[in-house]
């Protein structure tokens, strides 16, 4: 096992469309396991691969108290949304960040997981926001880009900042 680095907003590779992942290897497995490692570690409640700088259609989440409850998606597809929700969100790729996102309460996604099996999840309030927000990763969209001009521009010179200062 080993901790991956996460990519830090404004990275432009944040912006990078995901591929679908072809085949369920051993390679792919043990970067499902590196995910939820560096997930748990960091901590967060969900990552997409996107965020370690591998640029395909994978994701885990665990909105559990215990962190007992890791979901790995594979190629996930939103198949239907219902509702509205409004959430205060955070993302490991944008530290220190926090702000309402709306999004759709209720959906229905279709993925695959490690054992290559397809099935549909239902998933209601932070878990179906959680899921929105790393298919959006996969997409290659950050969640502050729900957000207006001004606030992006504003979080840009901060994380950008504070990068300078780290290094
Ligand atoms: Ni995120």
């Amino acid at each position: 096992m080993a901790l991956l680095k996460i990519l830090h907003y404004p990275d432009p590779r944040l912006h990078t469309v995901a591929e679908p992942v072809a085949e369920i290897t051993n390679e792919i497995r043990q970067l499902a396991a590196d995910m939820a490692e560096t997930m748990y570690a960091a901590p967060g409640i969900g990552l997409a691969a996107t965020q370690i700088d591998r640029h395909i259609r994978l994701l885990v989440v665990d909105i559990s108290e215990e962190k007992n409850q890791l979901l790995t998606l594979i190629n996930p597809r939103i198949v239907q949304k219902e509702g509205e929700i409004v959430h205060e969100e955070g993302c490991l790729s944008v530290p220190g960040i926090y702000d309402n996102v709306t999004r759709a309460e209720h959906i229905r996604v279709s993925a695959m997981n490690l054992a290559g099996e397809v099935a549909e999840l239902d998933a209601h309030g932070l878990l179906a926001i959680c899921i929105q927000h790393e298919i959006d990763h996969l997409d290659g969209k950050v969640f502050v880009e729900y957000l207006s001009r001004l606030k992006q521009t504003r979080i840009k010179h901060k994380l950008t900042k504070q990068a300078r200062e780290a290094m």
